[in-house]
């Protein structure tokens, strides 16, 4: 007996369940949406990236941040993410509406970064910080970045993102350590990493539960 249209119709049929539910459902419920836009003041949430700061997501990717950082915030009754500080609310899917790649991370050897540009919005301290996060974090792993820094003579005035090098890695007199167009666009998305500071309707603010 020829079973082959029985085979073919059951190949046939397992690809198109594993379609239906892993691309079809998927598009139908998050792959729709739409910013939320106040009414009043016409801002939208959430903000969309600059190019500069999309630049840095993709040196974020490359430089393996996502070993040590997560990016998704737990609900209060999930974890302890909200005691720490990590964000306001816990995230939702529309708060990475605008990510081309979402870096959700699995792996906490360092904070979470979905809320960092809130919680630490200085652009010369992160440009510190990954220069010698050992000095700025007393007692962080954290590995230094300093490939993505430059040093430079200094000719007439110092640069004006010049780093604020501390002690005991301050170039020699004469020089300066300044940021990479890399670093530049990195510490721009990381500024620019505000999910769960705003509020959106499917995730209003929580208490964080002790
Ligand atoms: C080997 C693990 C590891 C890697 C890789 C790593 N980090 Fe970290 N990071 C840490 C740890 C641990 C801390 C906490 C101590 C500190 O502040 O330095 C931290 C802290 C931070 C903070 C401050 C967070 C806060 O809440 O104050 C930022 C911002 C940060 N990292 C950004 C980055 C970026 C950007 C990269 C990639 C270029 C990166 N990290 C790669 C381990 C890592």
């Amino acid at each position: 007996m020829n079973r082959m249209p029985l085979l073919l119709i059951g190949i046939f049929l397992t690809f198109l369940t594993s379609w239906i539910g892993l691309v079809a459902t998927p598009y139908f419920q998050i792959g729709q949406y739409k910013p939320e836009v106040d009414e009043i003041t016409k801002d939208s949430v959430p903000p969309p990236f600059s190019g500069q700061a999309d630049q840095g997501s993709v040196v974020y990717a490359s430089n393996g941040c996502i070993y040590c950082h997560s990016q998704q915030v737990r609900p209060s009754e999930a974890g302890a993410d909200l005691a720490r500080g990590w964000g306001a609310r816990r995230t939702v899917a529309r708060d990475y509406m605008y990510d081309k790649v979402a870096y959700f991370g699995t792996m906490r050897t360092g904070p979470d970064l979905s809320n960092i540009g809130a919680r630490q919005p200085s652009v010369d301290w992160h440009y510190q910080h990954l220069y010698q996060p050992q000095v700025v974090s007393p007692g962080s792993i954290m590995p230094p970045f300093r490939f993505l820094f430059e040093k430079r003579r200094i000719l007439g005035q110092p640069a004006i993102d010049a780093v604020k090098v501390l002690p005991p890695d301050q170039p020699e007199p004469g020089y300066e350590i300044v940021p990479t167009q890399d670093a530049r666009a990195l510490v721009q998305y990381l500024i620019s990493l505000k999910r769960s500071s705003y509020p959106l309707p499917e995730a209003p603010e929580e208490t964080p539960s002790k």
